[in-house]
């Protein structure tokens, strides 16, 4: 065999066993002899570049750096289905299609994935375009990342149309999301929510072999082109199943409503079983002229309903509350309950939130809770099995004091948390502070995570974020489970922190309401520190953007003599504390004196971009439509309020082309 026959043939192969082991789950060879062949083969490909093929095996994990997503508009809009929770609901949806079409039909059930939809393009049997919904109209080119995912498959097998298009959901399976979830918080960065969130994160990077290394898995459910091989939706998925696609073994043609209700109870149980989250059924008329028959209204079609489970509830016991206290002394109650199993994971601990959601639940330790998981990363008491109470249980007293430094909380007027007023000597606000400091969009001093800062502290050789610029290798090689190239890293990575600009080391501080936004627009007009620690109250609130809130805690924080300290201290350690006058950045003063606000989706730069243009050339960004507005940089699909806005206010809109050709 010579040698291009010989590489052919071990792609062909290797994508037979990723599809065995990816789409089937049914591993034909072990791990060591799929590795072994993939080495075999990378050494070939290596051996003779002239063979190279983008659509090889080896290909996968992914190699090119996409700077920027590209957008592309949809050959057909995607739309979203109506949604219903009740089943009364569903059988409307089919007797309204009973009417409409008088004659018989077949409804098609599936599983509803609760992930980020794509679309894949296929050209002669090649993946070429995957592009996210984005509005519907327009979405995110995310080609490179869907090619590290690998149960998608970059070439079919078998006879499929010269050009066709596949949507399906891309998901996290709950193992994989709590393994990121769990490596994220030892580096204490912020959690995802929930598995469809760390989904649309992760094909957002900008890195495919991480988008591999996340182990993203997908389920195709609609088929669309020209000339599809079957003339109904349940026929022509089951034939993409044949070139390669993973088509979820749920999918069911049912022929009258009882087999419809039948399965939506019996996917209502089963669901919890499986690896990844859904949140519903999808009702599909099964034939694609009926389909054709009953249309789309504006937002959906005709031809298909998704009905909905409520949000799963479990029961439980209440062990304890514990309160946590967060970087700004909040002190947020936690409840620790007897572990029950919700949508796929097992939950410990619920969010109580604040003392006045204590009372309304009347809260006694002991209590049977009822627990349901929203969006939100930790899941939440929704109410009480009163029945079960006994008399000798204790009622939920929220403390009066912190329970880390006994400093008695504070709670402000208008607000519902209470505070531990001690921000400087309280362990957690002090720990809190430091991981804030080190945090990507701060210093980014990356490898000093949660834990590390945590022993560090411990040990005494950190107790505020001045003191990371005196650590020395050997404190941090000595540390438990830290090695010494790890140690070299770190201080390597706190050297580097000290040319991050002005701006990003105010946010760093942690002044509480100075988030990235302010931090910015403090950093431009007062281009030192030592001109914002001057700053009174009146001088402040004068700049845009700043309230009398944001005011009055920047005066206090620069009112306190340990912060004082704590900024020489920095200084002395060469952080940047001013900024050059920007001026000398600026390309032209073409937008002087012009406050521009961004709408709509654009196809030659993104928003960023747009927004460093109009800065660059001396404009101002504004997000809101005032009398003040110049005018409006209106991309396609402009928001129907700002543009009524900007209409009944007379402000111009300037398209994308022409914004650009003011700029030449
Ligand atoms: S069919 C025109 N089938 O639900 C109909 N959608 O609100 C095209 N989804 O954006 C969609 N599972 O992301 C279809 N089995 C399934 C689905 C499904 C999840 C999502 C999809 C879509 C949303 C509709």
């Amino acid at each position: 065999m010579n040698v291009l026959a010989h590489i052919k043939e071990l792609r062909k192969e290797i994508d037979r066993y990723n599809h065995a082991y990816y789409v089937e789950n049914n591993p034909v060879i072990s791990d060591f002899e799929f590795d072994m062949k993939l080495k075999q083969l990378e050494e070939m490909e290596k051996a003779y570049p002239q063979y190279f093929d983008k659509n090889s095996p080896t290909q996968r994990v992914g190699s090119d750096l996409t700077k920027n997503f590209k957008q592309v508009e949809h050959r057909y809009p995607m739309l979203s289905l109506a949604n219903t929770y009740s089943e009364g609901e569903v059988m409307e949806f089919y007797n309204r299609v009973k009417k409409s079409l008088n004659t018989n039909f077949e409804i098609v059930c599936e599983l509803k994935f609760d992930g980020a939809s794509i679309s894949l393009i296929y050209e002669n049997g090649e993946l070429v375009t995957a592009v996210t919904r984005g509005n519907g109209t327009v979405g995110d080119d995310v080609t490179a990342n869907i090619r590290a995912i690998k149960s998608i498959p970059i070439t079919l097998n078998g006879n499929y149309p010269s050009r066709f298009e596949i949507r399906g959901e891309i998901l996290m399976p709950f193992a994989v999301f709590e393994g990121l979830n769990e490596e994220k918080a030892k580096k204490g960065e912020p959690l995802f929510a929930n598995p469809r969130n760390a989904t649309s994160g992760t094909l957002k990077l900008q890195n495919p072999s991480e988008v591999a290394r996340r182990k993203l898995d997908a389920y195709l459910y609609y088929i669309l082109g020209d000339n599809l091989p079957h003339n109904t939706h349940y026929d022509n998925i089951q034939q993409a199943k044949q070139w390669g696609f993973k088509i979820s073994d749920a999918v069911c043609c049912c022929k009258n409503p009882d087999e419809i209700f039948e399965y939506i109870h019996y996917w209502d149980i089963e669901r919890h079983h499986l690896p990844v989250a859904t949140d519903g059924i999808v009702l599909k008329v099964n034939d694609l002229i009926q389909q054709k028959n009953l249309g789309l209204t504006a937002k959906s079609p005709r031809w298909a309903i998704a009905y909905k489970y409520q949000a799963e509830r479990g029961l439980t016991r209440l062990n304890s509350v514990s309160y946590q206290v967060g970087r700004t002394g909040a002190v947020t109650p936690i409840a620790n309950l007897e572990p029950v199993l919700l949508s796929g994971t097992t939950v410990k601990r619920a969010s109580l939130h604040n003392a006045d959601i204590i009372d309304s639940l009347d809260l006694h330790i002991g209590d049977m809770v009822y627990v349901e998981k929203g969006g939100e990363i930790i899941p939440k008491i929704t109410g009480v099995e009163v029945s079960s109470r006994v008399t000798t249980m204790s009622k939920v007293i929220f403390p009066d004091k912190c329970p880390e430094c006994e400093s008695f909380l504070v709670r402000n007027e208008d607000e519902a948390a209470y505070y531990c007023p001690n921000d400087d000597n309280c362990p957690p606000q002090i720990k809190g502070k430091i991981a804030h400091f080190v945090s990507r969009k701060a210093m980014n001093i990356t490898g000093l995570g949660d834990e590390t800062i945590s022993l560090l502290y411990e040990k005494g050789l950190i107790g505020n974020v001045a003191d990371i610029y005196t650590l020395k290798e050997t404190d941090l090689s000595t540390l438990e489970r830290l090695g010494e190239k790890s140690a070299k890293n770190i201080i390597s990575a706190i050297e580097t922190s000290k040319q991050v600009p002005y701006e990003n080391v105010l946010f760093a501080l942690g002044i509480r309401y100075v988030g990235e936004t302010v931090a910015k627009r403090l950093a431009k007009t007062f281009r030192s520190i030592e001109s914002l620690a001057k700053a009174s109250f009146e001088e402040l609130v004068q700049v845009d953007e700043i309230g009398e809130m944001i005011a009055k805690s920047v005066v206090s924080y620069f009112s306190k003599e340990e912060h004082k300290t704590l900024i020489n201290r920095l200084q002395e350690a060469g952080l940047q504390l001013s900024s050059e006058a920007k001026e000398a950045e600026l390309k032209s003063s073409k937008l002087e004196g012009k406050t521009i606000v961004i709408s709509g989706v654009f196809y030659k730069h993104s928003r960023d971009e747009y927004k460093e243009i109009i800065e660059q050339n001396g404009g101002k960004n504004s997000g809101a439509i005032s009398a003040k507005t110049s005018f409006v940089l209106a991309g396609d699909n402009m928001g129907p309020s700002k543009k009524d806005k900007a209409d009944k206010l007379g402000i111009p809109s300037v398209s994308e082309d022409d914004f650009l050709a003011m700029l030449k």
